[in-house]
């Protein structure tokens, strides 16, 4: 097997992957979006309830922001600049149009959970102590990790579904990882290591 030499992750890397993922992917505009549906009611009913809850999971990435700054506030620009600038934004136009989806459906728009619960402002108070900045980052970065390597397993099979589905999104995805939780530049890397 030949020797592929190991590509070493650096901060300056990591902050012109960060870069390179706002210009390569923009957020997707509404009006570009082909709201074309040929059965509507039978989309509705089968697929109303989970068009539902991808719409408020993807609108919810404002306080997934808030929940980040407040639990990691050492977390660096380039991490911040990610959340913020780059993440927040595409996020955003997938939960937009994943709810106007849902109300071509005659559906009721999502509602989406923005406060910041109780206890994470309570951790939030304390999150500038190193212990519990630590149990953050854990609590954070390792399952948005795991999530990661989880992503990237169906990239590299080779069924119809994975080919057709998986591959094309892929690039998008890995620059917003992990769903709700966890989202940091060191992941966007993961796939790149695991590779
Ligand atoms: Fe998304």
């Amino acid at each position: 097997m030949a020797n592929v030499p190991r590509q070493y992750i650096t901060q300056q890397k990591i902050a012109e992957h960060v870069q390179r993922l706002g210009e390569l992917y923009p957020p997707i505009r509404l009006d570009s979006v082909d709201r074309t549906i040929k059965q509507p009611l039978l989309v509705a009913k089968r697929f109303g309830r989970v068009i539902d809850y991808l719409a408020r999971v993807e609108l919810e990435v404002d306080r997934n922001v808030l929940e980040l700054l407040v639990l990691l506030p050492e977390a660096d620009e380039t991490n911040k600049t990610f959340y913020a600038d780059v993440w927040q934004p595409q996020e955003i136009q997938h939960g937009l149009i994943l709810d106007r989806r849902q109300q071509d459906l005659r559906r009721a728009p999502a509602e989406p959970q923005l406060e910041l619960s109780f206890g994470i402002k309570i951790l939030g108070a304390l999150a500038h102590l190193k212990p519990i900045q630590d149990i953050v980052k854990l609590l954070y970065f390792l399952p948005g990790a795991s999530t990661e390597r989880q992503r990237c397993w169906p990239t590299t099979r080779s069924t119809k579904a994975c080919k057709s589905l998986v591959r094309p999104l892929s690039p998008r995805r890995s620059s917003h990882r992990s769903g709700s939780r966890s989202r940091d530049t060191s992941r966007s890397t993961t796939c790149q290591r695991l590779r």
